[in-house]
């Protein structure tokens, strides 16, 4: 997507967050793109790559509980499902869990709008696989250890938590939204009693490529 093409939901962000109010912009943006996807940077309307790749190597057996974190209009929500998990997907937007059931009427999958903020109780420590890809970097930096804080505790004893982001060096601009994370911020998860079992860095295959931080982490317990 083009740097035009995210200018909507650039000046949404930009409005709210300088008006102190870093996460109603996701709920404006999917409200007035009403249905048309292009309107949404991210929504690309198919799983996202980068999952993909990293279920196909590392089959689960397709069991288990799986949670998708921020799940916007519920592809990788699907495609966890597709593959045998049972699936809980939430996203803080009404409007992007209603767009998510219209698309899949037929779907296994639990569509639930939630504030990872506020997430349901019964949520902590109960999924086997937790996914996140791209929320932490549309938060701002000082809400993103409580993010991580609240993205881990969804974990079960032994279960892993996938992070998908974009990366950077400490030192390079942060640009413009998203805000590619650097190593450190993926270390707030450890921060929170996960053990990082694999960090990859890489260019992923868009065009223009982007770098890639995609990172997998264990809760302790029992497996
Ligand atoms: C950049 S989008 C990524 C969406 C999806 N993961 C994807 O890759 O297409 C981030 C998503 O997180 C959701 N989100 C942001 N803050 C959230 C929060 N506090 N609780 C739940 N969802 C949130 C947004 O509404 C949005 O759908």
């Amino acid at each position: 997507m083009s740097d035009a093409q995210r200018a909507t939901a650039r000046q949404i962000a930009h409005k709210h967050l300088e008006s102190g109010d870093p996460l109603g912009w996701f709920e404006e943006l999917y409200a007035l793109a009403g249905g048309n996807a292009s309107i949404i940077p991210w929504a690309d309307l198919r799983p996202n790559p980068n999952l993909i790749d990293w279920l196909n190597q590392h089959p689960m057996a397709g069991s288990g509980r799986a949670l998708k974190i921020g799940s916007g209009l519920g592809d990788d929500a699907e495609e966890l499902a597709r593959r045998g998990f049972a699936t809980t997907a939430f996203d803080i937007s009404g409007s992007a869990i209603a767009w998510s059931r219209r698309r899949f009427p037929e779907s296994p999958v639990s569509y639930v709008q939630a504030d990872l903020f506020s997430a349901p109780e019964e949520w902590r420590g109960r999924f086997d696989l937790v996914v996140e890809s791209y929320t932490l970097q549309v938060l701002p930096p000082n809400l993103r250890p409580d993010a991580a804080r609240c993205m881990a505790s969804f974990v079960s004893p032994g279960g892993m938590l996938l992070v998908i982001a974009r990366g950077r060096e400490p030192g390079e601009d942060e640009g413009r939204m998203p805000w590619p994370l650097t190593r450190d911020e993926l270390s707030l998860f450890e921060a929170q009693g996960l053990k990082e079992i694999s960090f990859e860095d890489y260019t992923d295959g868009e065009s223009p490529p982007v770098r890639r931080f995609r990172a997998v982490y264990r809760a302790g317990g029992a497996v």
